[in-house]
């Protein structure tokens, strides 16, 4: 079962085009601004377990700073094709930002 959890304030999201590193529960994840949106991927690499919310942000897409793999902001697929991590939805409510994890 998924809950919401609260990540931190609208005001400690990452800068458009950027990452950042939030806990939720037992998870730890990137969180990335693009186009004015937070979208959530966990942030543990599948590949070896680089940590995603240090890689860079490109055309959607967020690469590992270990290895250079590729996963899409939205979906958390490998753009390769290779594999996937989590993609988790995020709600805000008020002044705080929630992620279903
Ligand atoms: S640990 Fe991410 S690409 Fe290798």
């Amino acid at each position: 079962m998924s809950d919401w959890i609260q990540i931190c304030s609208a005001s400690e999201l990452p800068a458009e085009g950027a990452a950042k590193e939030f806990s939720a529960g037992t998870h730890t994840l990137c969180v990335a601004m693009i186009d004015g949106e937070p979208l959530a991927l966990d942030n543990v690499c599948p590949h070896r377990g680089g940590p995603l919310a240090e890689g860079t942000i490109e055309d959607g897409k967020v690469i590992c700073p270990w290895h250079q793999w590729e996963f899409d902001l939205a979906t958390g697929a490998a753009t390769d094709g290779s594999g996937s991590v989590a993609a988790y939805p995020l709600r805000r409510d008020g002044d705080a930002i929630l992620a279903k994890v």
